[in-house]
């Protein structure tokens, strides 16, 4: 069913239902007190002739009393108290012997109602008792025919009938709009959403309100650009690996093809082996990297929290490397003055820190110095490493946790960097919920300062 229709039907009998009441109320309320009114009327015209008969009661005033009701829509009776009916307006019929039959009690002498059931009876009813002294008194009764009331109530029908219908039709009309205006922005963005699903993130929502509704309109749209952003992201990254892939795999088959002539001399072919191994080397290298970034992107590893003293940690990173920086003549100095423990997943963090240590390492030139450095800072665990290398210039500096992304293509290429290291760095520090940002000059040297925030772990130790 159609949001449109629902929404619809819904508006509809929730103010059918209203309506309808009150105009069940309405129409009891107004019908009352339109019997009631002529019932008053009935009463105060009983009493007026009662007053004209106790000033004068006269046969000439009767005369004139039983004339002037003849004319109108209401009949008078006038009865002594033996029960002698003394003048009547017009034919006194059965249901008017009916009423002035039953005894009367207590009639006050303001008179009172007799009869006010307009359904089962032919007439409604007042009397008004009347003393002129001497003997001379009675009841004066009035009678209208509750026909005549019944037909001033089916007219009064007739209008109820007539407004219900008018509100139903604007009633209907305007549900009709309202329901459409209101799930109009729906519909646009459901057809949005369509799109999207199949693959088409060009869409373009209406500004809507600042409403809910407008609200998910900016939503719809924020996702159909970010959607947009990773599509054009996935495809770069594709072409990227494409690219490097295909560079180490054309230097394999070429250097294959060449080793392959039976001319060639074993040392030639020894040298076109070494190449290939090298470049083959190379590829799974970038394979390996490529492996790592995919798990990370899925969330597919885990991160198993360890607490470690951070000081022995740094020191066997340390030693790790050490054999490397010497080759290349790279002074590293460790500087850790705290004796604390964190909670890192030590497997995932030590490739934090090889792969930036491995950096320092390529791209700083010989007699410069490395520097391992952690300090706690505002709650934080600081972790530094600093070296004096080339540096990076600062129009790059944005760029070099991206994927693929290399400074110097060439040199990079050259010492056998994909671009992928930073990248995965800070992934793992992410995965740790701590930062990472790079601070750096060109020709002066490169500092990366990861921040741990210290929490309290289920045992109730702080860490980072
Ligand atoms: N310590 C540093 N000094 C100078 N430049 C750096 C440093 N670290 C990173 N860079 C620049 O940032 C780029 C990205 O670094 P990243 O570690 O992601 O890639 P890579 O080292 O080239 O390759 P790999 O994937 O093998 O790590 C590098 O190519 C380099 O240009
Ligand atoms: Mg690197």
């Amino acid at each position: 069913m159609k949001i449109s229709l629902k929404l619809g039907l819904w508006f509809f009998v929730c103010i059918l239902i209203i309506e309808t009441s009150s105009m069940v109320y309405l129409h009891r309320h107004v019908i009352h007190s339109r019997t009631m009114q002529e019932l008053n009327s009935l009463h105060a015209r009983g009493n007026s002739h009662r007053e004209v008969l106790e000033i004068s009661s006269e046969p000439s005033t009767l005369h004139h009393i039983a004339l002037m009701e003849s004319k109108t829509d209401t009949e008078v009776v006038i009865e002594d108290t033996q029960g002698k009916i003394i003048l009547s307006s017009g034919i006194v019929d059965q249901s008017i012997k009916k009423i002035i039959n039953e005894p009367l009690h207590d009639v006050p002498r303001n008179g009172r109602i007799l009869q006010s059931d307009l359904h089962g009876e032919k007439y409604i009813a007042t009397v008004s008792p009347f003393d002129a002294g001497n003997e001379n008194k009675g009841y004066v009764y009035m009678f209208k025919s509750t026909e005549q009331v019944q037909t001033m109530i089916s007219q009064l029908n007739q209008h109820f009938i007539i407004a219900s219908v008018l509100i139903l039709f604007l009633l209907l009309v305007t549900i009709f709009f309202l329901s459409r205006a209101l799930t109009k922005p729906l519909i646009v963005m459901k057809e949005a959403t369509k799109k999207l699903s199949k693959g088409d993130f060009s869409v373009s929502l209406p500004h809507l309100s600042k409403d809910e509704i407008g609200e998910l309109s900016k939503a719809i749209q924020t996702l159909a650009s970010d959607l947009n952003h990773l599509k054009k992201e996935r495809n770069e990254f594709l072409a990227s690996v494409s690219h490097e892939l295909r560079t180490p795999l054309t230097y394999i088959l070429g250097y294959s093809n060449m080793g392959r002539r039976p001319s060639l001399e074993d040392q030639e072919r020894i040298h076109y082996f070494n190449i290939i191994h090298e470049e083959s080397q190379h590829l799974s290298q970038l394979i390996k990297e490529l492996f790592q970034l995919a798990r990370l992107d899925q969330n597919a590893f885990t991160i198993k929290k360890e607490r470690i003293n951070i000081a022995s940690y740094l020191q066997v990173i340390y030693e790790r490397v050490l054999p490397a920086f010497k080759e290349k003549q790279i002074q590293l100095k460790v500087d850790c003055q705290m004796d604390e423990c964190f909670s890192v997943d030590p497997k995932r963090f030590d490739q934090v820190l090889l792969n930036l240590l491995d950096n320092a390492l390529k791209y700083s030139d010989e007699n410069t110095t490395t520097l391992i450095q952690a300090y706690k800072m505002e709650r934080n665990i600081h972790l530094i490493i600093k070296d004096e290398g080339i540096g990076i210039q600062h129009e790059d500096l944005p760029y070099v946790f991206d994927r693929f992304y290399r400074v110097e293509k060439s040199r990079s290429r050259a010492t056998g960097g994909f671009g992928l290291g930073l990248a995965i760095v800070k992934e793992l520090v992410e995965a740790h919920h701590g930062t990472i940002f790079v601070e750096s000059k060109p020709r002066e040297g490169t500092c990366f300062n990861i921040v741990l925030k210290e929490q309290f772990d289920e045992n109730g130790f702080t860490s980072g």
